[in-house]
């Protein structure tokens, strides 16, 4: 089982706006193909994705649902999908190590982590293997941190950086454990 987070932050860590709003990520001038192609090498290698209500929600005003692969939706309290979600996705609730062992005994083997709590409950219970984070030039001052308090530290070892001509800089870093 391997657990990745994909996720891009502003300069100073944020991962959306207070409001949740994504206009300095989604700005056209960080479009482009070099940048589409990195994701899409990383979406077809996992297996599912797990997140959070928040990104859930934000995602439903995206003008189309974007997951091909099954997203578990973590959530104590939403109760049921809409029917065009029906097969897609599923709701559940349960503790990152306990989440893990669920879905392996499903199958699944690789799995994409994203949303800032979430990411934040597994980093706290050591549940993330690998980490590609995508730098935007850009500094918003507030906002919904990437990162959050830890129990003790962990050691990452950096596996590459690119960096892409509209100046996003993309790092991998794989957890290092003994
Ligand atoms: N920059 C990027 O690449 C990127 C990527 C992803 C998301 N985002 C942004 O981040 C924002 C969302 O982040 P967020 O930190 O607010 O929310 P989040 O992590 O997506 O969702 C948090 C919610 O998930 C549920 N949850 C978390 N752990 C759970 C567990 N173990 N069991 C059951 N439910 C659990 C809870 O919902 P309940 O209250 O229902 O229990 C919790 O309030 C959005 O604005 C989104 O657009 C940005």
């Amino acid at each position: 089982m391997k657990t990745t987070i994909y996720i891009g932050t502003s300069l100073d860590g944020f991962i959306a706006r207070t409001n949740g709003d994504l206009d300095w990520l989604m700005n056209p001038e960080n479009h482009s193909n070099e940048v589409f192609e990195g994701y899409n090498d990383f979406i077809g290698k996992i297996d599912a994705i797990v997140i959070g209500r928040g990104t859930y929600e934000k995602v439903l005003t995206f003008p189309a649902w974007p997951y091909e692969k099954k997203v578990f939706l973590l959530s104590t309290s939403l109760k049921q999908l809409p029917k065009n979600l029906e097969g897609k996705a599923a709701i559940i609730s349960m503790k990152p190590k306990k989440l893990l062992d669920y879905l392996s005994n499903g199958g699944f083997t690789n799995i994409y982590v994203d949303g800032g709590k979430v990411i934040q409950e597994f980093l706290k219970e050591d549940c993330i293997d690998e980490m590609i984070i995508t730098k935007v030039p850009v500094l918003i001052g507030n906002g919904i941190p990437l990162f959050g308090i830890l129990n003790n530290d962990l050691l990452f070892e950096h596996i590459e950086t690119k960096v892409y001509s509209n100046g996003l800089v993309r790092s991998h870093y794989k957890r290092k454990r003994k």
